[in-house]
């Protein structure tokens, strides 16, 4: 090949590449084959790897190609991501069309969207190029999944330029969807794997962006459509109709069902016609948004501090659908408490099957009187769980008795109690149900993380006779499972692996572990920050006058020591801890049958302390080259590893920083290659006097995980994040 040859065979593949996706993922309009499609991306991914310098960054073979994060970066929005003023009653929607015709006059025109059920994301191009992507966050910061959403095959890495040139800067606004097909795939996929499934395509999608590895997301079938320019450098379109028109001219996707309406008669027409096909539509929409058309309309009304005055969203209400109940069998849960779950004959709300509504409570069953045969209403809000409304009179049926919660304990035959509406099984270790329950959640994603080990397995594990007590999980042997239904020796091996890796964790996993009543995620953190030790944290629980509620009294426990103080009164020194709180905890582990596991479990695993307070640096790795001026190299060294950092001689994409002093060697030049960051001296002594937040240009800024980030997947349907 001549020279040049290669690079400019790249380059008209990229090209090629670059315009049949858009044909097949945007305009859904392929005009060449797969096969050829992949013949060409092969050809192109061949000539990167022969010629490394080559490859772009914006090449079609980059989309899944970045390490996985330690932690998302907390960006802040180009302009403010508003929500919308929504509601689904007609009246506040002419409300807002009288608003805007007495500030604008009757001549007025607007653009009716579908409002798409997804996660709410910004784009930003800088000169036609994708340089970051932020989630919505708290609407003023979101946090930088630019690597994830590279992956969705929709959006253009590159703004397509023959038809509109494409500004310095422009950021845009769009919504990230999974297809119910899809979400439906990805949840079985789960269910499979022994991995909670998600609640519904919103959370699927929110959830599969904060993955931290990207090759997960690009394993996720997302989709994106783009509805709104939220800053331009440059002349920003007239209306909003040529906006969406200048968006499709840059090759993004934009849904095709946008289009103007001049009233609220056209609006409701519209809606309505909207909600009839609502369940033809391969995606979740919830209601849709109205939009004034003219931009610099909309600056004259202007918005408040939430949410645009110039645009209304009209929500659907939500789905509602009649089935018959066929059953009511009491649950036991994890915690003990027995939930009534209604069984109905299946019944399809909005593509989603459901056959089963939590019934909450004894009570709540005799308020609605639900009785097992009866006809009844049943809602979908945004969620797959769904709601039972209300029962439907059926004049001159004979009903079935009402339903009554049990004396025994469905799953061990031990005597209920009941506490307020609620019921509990007291038999915490020993019942099946719970024991199973507190295996699962010792495993789960936030405790010890052990995969493999999910409501199925732990099920079968306690159903087999396998476990009897919580800590003979770290018991189990290959062998053993391989004898169940459902192991093979990988996955036999591979969870007896887990298992063992398990037996050292994080301090805070540990105390989630347990299943404590009232200590979740944050407040086990906060624990484990606050003593830093389990011992610490189990003296300060069991230190005061008495155990208090009666239970460990009656248990026939003695009086922990600590004359005077009421029982787990050092607890509340930590945050998010009050009395009341403190006193559960406390009267849960004075119990001697916790007492016996809790110390069973701790001879098994190894909590590991959080970083202390001092360790400004902890969990950095940092390489040294060159010479300093103001100290040696190995003082430097001390010094940094002193505040928790670790000092490697070699640069790896996990190195945080390499301090670049007189006459550095080659690492120099590898942290310039990885894209690793720099610091010279003078950063070197600010890391050390202030940490690594004086060397952020987001100082202020919370961590990620305190960003609200309204609509995200909730920590029960969020099955992989670390
Ligand atoms: S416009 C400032 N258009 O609905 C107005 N939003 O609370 C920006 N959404 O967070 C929103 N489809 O994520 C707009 N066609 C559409 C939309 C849409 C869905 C979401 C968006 C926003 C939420 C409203």
């Amino acid at each position: 090949m001549s020279p040049g040859g290669p690079e400019r065979r790249a380059r008209a593949l990229r090209r090629a590449l670059r315009h049949h996706s858009y044909l097949y993922y945007v305009r859904n309009q392929p005009e060449i084959s797969d096969e050829r499609f992949d013949e060409m991306f092969r050809e192109l991914k061949a000539l990167e790897t022969s010629h490394a310098e080559l490859v772009t960054p914006d090449s079609p073979t980059q989309r899944v190609g970045a390490e996985p994060l330690d932690a998302f970066e907390t960006i802040e929005h180009t302009a403010p991501m508003l929500s919308l003023d929504s509601s689904a009653d007609v009246e506040p929607l002419e409300r807002f069309d009288e608003r805007m015709r007495k500030a604008l006059g009757d001549d007025i025109a607007y653009v009716v969207e579908p409002k798409l059920d997804g996660a709410s994301i910004e784009l930003v191009y800088e000169s036609g190029r994708l340089s970051r992507a932020v989630t919505r966050g708290d609407g003023v910061r979101g946090e930088g999944v630019t690597e994830n959403i590279r992956t969705i095959q929709s959006v253009p890495l590159r703004l397509r330029t023959a038809d509109r040139e494409a500004p310095p800067l422009l950021a845009l606004r769009a919504e990230v969807i999974m297809r119910v097909g899809d979400f439906e795939a990805l949840n079985a996929r789960l269910l499979k794997s022994d991995r909670p499934p998600f609640a519904n395509p919103r959370n699927a999608a929110a959830g599969s962006l904060r993955q931290l590895d990207p090759r997960i997301t690009a394993a996720r079938p997302l989709d994106i459509y783009v509805y709104d320019i939220l800053a331009i450098d440059g002349r920003p379109p007239a209306t909003q109709r040529a906006t969406l028109e200048a968006l499709r001219e840059w090759g993004l996707p934009v849904n095709e069902r946008c289009r103007p309406s001049a009233d609220v008669g056209e609006i409701l027409a519209f809606q309505a016609e909207i909600e009839e096909g609502r369940d033809d539509l391969e995606y979740e929409i919830d209601g849709i948004v109205i939009k004034l058309d003219d931009i610099a309309a909309r600056d004259e009304v202007g918005e408040t501090s939430h949410h645009p005055r110039w645009a209304f969203a009209f929500k659907f209400p939500p789905r509602k659908e009649v089935t018959r109940l066929l059953h009511i069998f009491p649950s036991v849960g994890r915690t003990g408490v027995v939930t009534p779950i209604a069984f109905m004959r299946p019944v399809e709300l909005g593509g989603v099957t459901v056959s089963r509504a939590n019934l909450h409570n004894r009570e709540e069953v005799a308020r609605k009187d639900i009785r097992e045969g009866d006809r009844v209403r049943v809602q979908r809000a945004g969620d797959v769980i769904p709601q039972v409304l209300e029962r439907i009179e059926e004049p001159g049926r004979e009903r079935a008795e009402p339903w009554v919660m049990p004396a025994e304990c469905p799953s061990c035959g031990a005597l209920l109690e009941p506490r307020g509406p609620y019921t509990f099984c007291p038999n915490l270790f020993a019942c099946p149900a719970q024991l199973a329950g507190r295996i699962q959640h010792l495993g789960s994603r936030h405790a010890l993380d052990i995969e493999g080990l999910g409501e199925e397995t732990a099920n079968l594990l306690v159903r087999q006779g396998v476990i009897g007590r919580v800590p003979e999980l770290f018991e189990l042997e290959a062998a053993k499972l391989m004898e169940l239904e459902g192991f093979a020796e990988k996955s036999a091996t591979n969870l007896v692996t887990a298992i063992a890796e398990a037996r050292t964790t994080e301090l805070a996993r540990f105390i989630y572990g347990l299943g404590i009543p009232e200590i979740g995620v944050t407040v086990a953190r906060e624990l484990a920050s606050h003593f830093l030790s389990f011992e610490a944290f189990r003296e300060a629980a069991a230190a005061g006058k008495e155990a208090p509620a009666g239970e460990a009294a009656a248990a026939g426990e003695e009086a922990p020591a600590g004359e005077g103080a009421p029982a787990g009164e050092a607890l509340q020194e930590v945050d998010g801890i009050g009395p009341l709180m403190a006193e559960q905890i406390s009267a849960f582990l004075a119990r001697p049958e916790v007492s016996a596991v809790v110390d069973e479990l701790r001879a098994c695993v190894e909590p590991v302390p959080p970083p202390r307070a001092g360790d400004t640096l902890a969990g950095l790795r940092i390489v040294l080259t060159g010479g300093l001026e103001s100290m040696s190299r190995s003082e430097a060294g001390k010094k940094l590893e002193a505040l928790g950092a670790k000092v490697t001689s070699s640069v790896s994409r996990q190195t945080s920083y390499v301090v670049a002093g007189e006459n550095p060697g080659r690492k120099l030049e590898r942290a310039q290659t990885l894209g690793v960051e720099i610091l010279d001296e003078a950063g070197l002594l600010k890391l050390l006097s202030d940490g690594p937040g004086a060397l952020s240009p987001f100082e202020d800024v919370p961590a990620p995980d305190e960003a609200p980030e309204p609509g995200a997947a909730g920590d029960a349907s969020e099955p992989d994040a670390p």
